[in-house]
């Protein structure tokens, strides 16, 4: 039998709507129009295509987007001080700083930097600690795990008790992905390149979290039958076939997995427009606590 196909865009397009009537009813209420700040370093054309269609969608919503695109000589100074620019302007109520950033950068140092209560990406240190620490909540959840929470939900997945299974231990992705699954009650493995038994583990997942970045890689044979799965990956694939050469897919090998799982979410179209959605209501919910609503 085939698998649930979790439709990442229309759940995405749901959360996109709540924002947009909120965003509204804020401006009705308190006259006040939240605010995003993207910081683009540099010419990687992955970064600028995600950021493009970050401002997109704040300009669909009634969000002010505030672009700053700077050119990846910039010294970690400048980038320190454009952030603590950012941090006082109370037009900006979130700020993205878009990763990777250029090698000479020191990543950790830019993220310390950014307020607390902008940090709509939910990357800094006290807001990732929060998240791990027990009765503890962070002000803002990372936007690509958040996103895979909501479609959890949204499909009817029982997370407590569940074990789950993420492959990758990146800090966008798989750790915070772990850490709001154990949360939820959910018994978390997490696995690695180092994994010794990996189909094994994945064997294992009534919930499996792809996250790894290798096209493909997990096929319908490693998994549980009737398993959630949940794919991260986006990986190009050569196709000669397509205009542009390539096509995207993700992380499992879905038309293997779709024949096994219970459920899963397609690439493109599954776990990626949620994303931006999250980093949207993300920035609505600091515009509230920049009104103390
Ligand atoms: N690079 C890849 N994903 C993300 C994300 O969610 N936020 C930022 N700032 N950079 C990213």
């Amino acid at each position: 039998m085939s698998a649930q196909i979790i439709d990442g865009k229309e759940i995405a397009a749901q959360v996109h709507e709540e924002v947009r009537l909120a965003v509204a009813k804020m401006k009705e209420t308190h006259n006040y129009t939240p605010g995003l700040a993207t910081v683009l370093v540099g010419e990687d054309t992955a970064s600028a295509t995600y950021v493009r269609m970050k401002r997109k969608a704040c300009e669909e919503l009634g969000i002010r987007s505030i672009g700053r695109e700077i050119p990846a000589n910039i010294s970690q100074a400048e980038l320190m001080a454009l952030v603590t620019e950012l941090n006082a302007d109370p037009a900006v109520n979130g700020i993205l700083v878009q990763l990777p950033l250029p090698r000479h950068l020191n990543e950790e140092a830019i993220l310390n930097a950014i307020a607390l209560e902008k940090d709509v990406d939910g990357f800094h240190p006290v807001n990732i600690g929060r998240l791990a620490m027990k009765g503890r909540d962070p002000l803002f959840i990372p936007c690509t795990p958040y996103g895979v929470m909501v479609l959890l939900e949204k499909s009817g997945v029982k997370v407590s008790g569940a074990d789950a299974v993420i492959v990758g231990r990146s800090n966008i992705v798989g750790l915070p992905v772990a850490m709001l699954l154990q949360k939820a009650n959910a018994t978390v493995t997490i696995c690695h390149s180092r994994t010794r038994d990996l189909a094994g583990h994945i064997r294992q997942a009534d919930i499996l979290i792809a996250a790894i970045g290798q096209a493909e890689m997990i096929t319908g044979d490693m998994i549980k039958p009737g398993a959630t799965v949940i794919d991260v990956g986006t990986n190009r694939k050569d196709d000669p076939s397509r205009k542009r050469g390539y096509r995207l897919v993700g992380d499992v090998d879905f038309e293997s997995a779709k024949e096994v799982a219970g459920a899963i979410t397609p690439v493109p179209g599954g776990v990626g427009p949620m994303t931006i959605a999250m980093l949207m209501k993300n920035t609505y919910h600091a515009a509230e606590l920049a009104l103390k609503i």
